[in-house]
């Protein structure tokens, strides 16, 4: 695909729309190839990628759902059954974490740029071979049982979940901002 092109025709893919097959691995190591390409501000590397597939995917919806339901005995059984669910849809779901280094000289703010580059450059990599993809959060990004279950370290942030694999269904891109109402310049006073 064109560069220009693929730029311009990225668009999520609900993770429900999404289906089987997912990346095998050269696939997935070529889109993480490209998600190593983002600026780093001091080359700290300051992100890493979890893979999750299979049945680690319901696993990781389950652990979610008990949780969500510890925290809120009231929670509806169709909410819960939603969150069991939430990583059935994709086959491969790369969590990328942001690994902070605090009192760095580079601040860790510029990191977590780094870091949601890399989530952007995936979601871009999935497309231009052909996959959808969709950047998700949620719950499961900050609750601290499920964090540590998923191994993510004392200076580690969950940046988001890609979801991605293949589309099933038809889809659309969503009107997007006229750039030109967002332009200014800026001139010496
Ligand atoms: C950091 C981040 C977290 C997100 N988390 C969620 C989420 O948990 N649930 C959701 O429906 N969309 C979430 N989104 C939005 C979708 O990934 C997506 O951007 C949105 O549906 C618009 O689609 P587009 O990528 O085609 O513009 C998140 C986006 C970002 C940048």
């Amino acid at each position: 695909m064109d560069a220009l092109e693929t730029l311009l025709t990225r668009h999520s893919t609900p993770s429900r729309q999404l289906g089987e097959p997912g990346p095998d691995d050269a696939q997935l190591l070529r889109m993480l190839e490209v998600a190593v390409h983002v600026p780093d501000h001091g080359r700290l590397t300051p992100w890493r990628f979890v893979r999750i597939q299979g049945a680690a995917r319901r696993a990781l919806g389950d652990a979610l759902a008990d949780r969500l339901s510890q925290r809120d005995h009231a929670i509806s059984q169709d909410k819960l059954a939603k969150e069991r669910s939430r990583f059935d849809h994709a086959p491969c779901i790369v969590a990328v974490l942001a690994r902070l280094m605090p009192g760095h000289k580079v601040p860790e703010s510029e990191q977590l740029q780094s870091g949601s580059c890399a989530c952007f450059s995936l979601l871009l990599a999935a497309h231009a071979l052909g996959f959808g993809a969709q950047w998700l959060t949620g719950a499961a990004a900050y609750d601290a049982h499920v964090l540590h279950l998923l191994g993510v370290g004392e200076h580690e942030r969950v940046l988001g979940f890609i979801h991605i694999g293949t589309i099933h269904g038809a889809q659309a891109d969503r009107p997007r901002p006229d750039p030109r109402t967002l332009l200014t310049d800026w001139h010496a006073p």
